[in-house]
This record gives C-alpha cells, structure tokens and sequence, in this order.
C-alpha cells in the first residue's frame, strides 16, 4: 500500500512502482484533499497491478478494514498535510494526519502483522524539516537531533517518533527516510518553484518572503521516489537515511534562474520576469537553511541524484508549460480563496 499516492511525491513513487514490479499488487490509499488529484496517475490508472482506495487516514475504522481487505506486506506511507503555511494557519488538521493518521496506519500493520513480521515493511516518509534550522555551515545527519520549528515539522517529528516507538515497542519493521525539498512535474502550485512558474507564466508578482536569502536544497522528484524504491526494498530494518540533492540554493538566486528560464520559454526580452519579484512580509519562524548530508544512502545503497539541477528544472519547466490544462484545474476554486487569504 501506498498512502498519499494521488500527490505531488506519492504519484511520482506509485508509478515508478507499478512499471516496475508487474507482480506486485499496489494499492493507492488516497483521501484526495485539497493536493490529492487522480490526473497525475491517468497514464497507469488501468495497469493490472494497480487499485486506487478513495479513504482517510483519520478514520481508523476504514483504514482497519483495507488491512484485512488486502493483507498488505508493506506500506510506504506519504499521505500527509504538507504545506509549512497552511500549517501556521490551521496547525489542528497537521496534528490529526499526521499524527494521529500515522498512528492508525501503524495500529493497523501491528495487528495485520503481529507474530509474522518477517518480510513485512513499513516505510514513512518524512522530511528534513524535523532537524530544525541549520546556521551558514554545517549539513544535516540522520544523528541530528531532532529541533522541528512549524506545525508542519512538529507534526512530522511526532510521527518519526511513533514509528521508532512501535520498532521498539512492538517489532515493527520499520525504515524511515527525511528528505529535502522536491520539485519537478505535478507539484501542487502553492510551493515555491509551481507557484513562481505560474505566477512568471500570469504576469503576476512573485512572493518572496523576508530577506530572500533563506536556504532549501532541492531534489528532482523523480530521484526521490528512487531513492524510495531503493530503500523500501535493500534499506537496514529499523534505519534513517537522509535524502538530498547535494544541491542548495537561496531562494532569491533560485528565483532569478527560473525567470532567466521562463523570459526564454515565454520569449520575454532577458530581465522581464524579474521584474515581478516582489519581497514580501516574512513567514513566521521560517526555517533559515536547511542541506542534507545524503552520504549514508550513497554508501550503503549507491544511490545519486540522477539529474543536474539544470535538467531537472528545464525538465519541470517543460511539463508546466505543456500541461495548462492541468494547471488550469488545480488553480481554480478553492485555490483563489487560499491565494487571496495567504498573499493579499
Ligand atoms: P502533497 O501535499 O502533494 O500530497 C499529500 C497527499 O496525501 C495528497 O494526495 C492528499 O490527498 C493525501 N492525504 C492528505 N491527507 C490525507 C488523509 N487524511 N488520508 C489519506 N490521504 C491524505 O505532499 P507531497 O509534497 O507529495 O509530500 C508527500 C510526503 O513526503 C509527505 O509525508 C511530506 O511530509 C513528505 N515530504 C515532502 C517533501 C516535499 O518537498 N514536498 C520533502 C520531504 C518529505
Ligand atoms: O524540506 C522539505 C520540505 O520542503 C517538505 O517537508 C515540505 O513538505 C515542503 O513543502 C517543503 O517545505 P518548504 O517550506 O521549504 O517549501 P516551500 O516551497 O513552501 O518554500 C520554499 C522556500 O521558499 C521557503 O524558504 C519559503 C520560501 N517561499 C515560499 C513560498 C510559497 C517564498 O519566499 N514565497 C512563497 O510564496
């Protein structure tokens, strides 16, 4: 089972999993929130081996019932609330996915599992943002201790800490990855680089919040989802490992490369799409710097990131300036009350 398949990470890990593993039968757990969208799988919606659930890690009772429904041998579990913004806003609908669904999902696999935990799995998927703020030097360690300052990575620590409980606790065979921050085709355009490609794209300004100069390192999507096939399958039982992009970027310089980018795309005279950045109150306990030490997953695994950061953003800038339709779906309705209440 995986969970949160129909997002932005989950579809990107269903399909790589459903092409590769013809015998696996690979059910998508999926509540289809505000970011969950079944138009990122309908190239593999009608494989074989593919069946989508439409359910909610919240409700125990349904998730009980595809336990014993299916019998799962694994679970890679990404459903989650993901947005630091809308965590400071509404920081009750993070706790209760992603904590307490976390809770349910594992509640769940102890049962189905109990006394017969050979060759099953559980895999959560988690976020660098629970090692807190880096200063100018320095990279994160899976030894790090854990310091998450949002809603967002609070709740994600939360989890991390009840899956290590329930190894512990109750032998459930669990890994755990924390990777940095993704970008690629089908991110839900709240995020950084979606947004500023749709705003660059609509003439309209680009948000960038505080000083500029906060620092992410970013993943090509593809890679991450990878790295999780990886791990899910030749990862030590009861690990961390870190995942990242050896690849950090303040924000304001990530931002001149994608309008740099998009005047060619759009065929905008050079410096034309600079000229909408717009420097923006800061997000409250934003996280200064964060970078990932992925030398673990290397060594033990052999895994790299296998594009360049140029690639993989001409590769993302290439599917949102192919698929208007798609982004024109995700950004109506309910889209514009968010975008008006978070920027105006
Ligand atoms: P996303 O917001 O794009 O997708 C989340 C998915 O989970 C959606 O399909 C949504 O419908 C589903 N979901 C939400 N609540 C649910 C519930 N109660 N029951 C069932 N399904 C539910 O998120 P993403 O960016 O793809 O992130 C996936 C996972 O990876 C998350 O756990 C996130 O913390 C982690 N992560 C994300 C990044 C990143 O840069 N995006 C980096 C590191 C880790
Ligand atoms: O590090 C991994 C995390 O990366 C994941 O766990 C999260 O799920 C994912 O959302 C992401 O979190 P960030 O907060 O780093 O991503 P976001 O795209 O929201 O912001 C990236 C940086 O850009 C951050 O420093 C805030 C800044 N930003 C973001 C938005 C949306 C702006 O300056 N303006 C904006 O409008």
């Amino acid at each position: 089972m995986i969970t949160g398949g129909a997002g932005f990470i989950g579809s990107h890990v269903v399909r790589l999993f459903v092409n590769t593993y013809p015998n696996y039968r690979i059910v998508n757990l999926d509540a289809l929130t505000y970011a969950g969208n079944l138009e990122n799988l309908k190239d593999i919606e009608n494989a074989a081996n593919y069946i989508f659930e439409h359910a909610d890690i919240n409700n125990a009772e349904q998730i009980n019932g595809l336990f014993a429904k299916y019998k799962f041998d694994g679970v890679i579990h990404l459903a989650a609330e993901s947005h630091v913004d809308r965590s400071i806003t509404d920081p009750n609908a993070f706790i209760q996915t992603n904590v307490m669904g976390t809770a349910n999902l594992l509640n769940a696999a102890r049962t189905l599992w109990k006394g017969n935990e050979e060759g099953k799995r559980f895999y959560h998927v988690s976020t660098d943002e629970v090692y807190g703020s880096l200063g100018e030097t320095g990279f994160f360690l899976e030894t790090t201790p854990y310091d998450p300052q949002s809603p967002y990575s609070a709740s994600k620590a939360a989890s991390d800490h009840l899956v290590r409980a329930y190894g512990n606790t109750y032998h459930m065979p669990f890994v755990i990855t924390n990777c940095s921050n993704n970008y690629g085709p089908n991110h839900f355009p709240e995020k950084l680089i979606p947004l500023f490609i749709h705003n660059i794209k609509t003439n309209r300004p680009l948000p960038v919040y505080g000083d500029g100069k906060y620092t992410r390192d970013w993943l090509y999507v593809v890679d991450h989802a990878r790295a999780i096939d990886l791990v899910f399958h030749k990862g030590r039982n009861g690990e961390t490992y870190n995942i990242g992009g050896f690849n950090e970027w303040q924000n304001i310089e990530l931002v001149k490369l994608l309008c740099k980018e998009m005047d060619v795309r759009l065929g905008r005279e050079a410096g034309e799409s600079e000229k909408l950045i717009n420097y923006i109150k800061d997000r409250p306990g934003h996280d200064r710097r964060y970078a990932i030490d992925a030398t673990k997953l290397n060594k033990e695994l052999g895994w790299y990131p296998s594009v360049t950061f140029e690639e993989g953003l001409s590769k993302t800038i290439d599917w949102y300036m192919a698929n208007d339709e798609w982004l024109n779906n995700v950004t109506s309705g309910e889209y514009q009350k968010y975008y008006s209440t978070q920027y105006n």
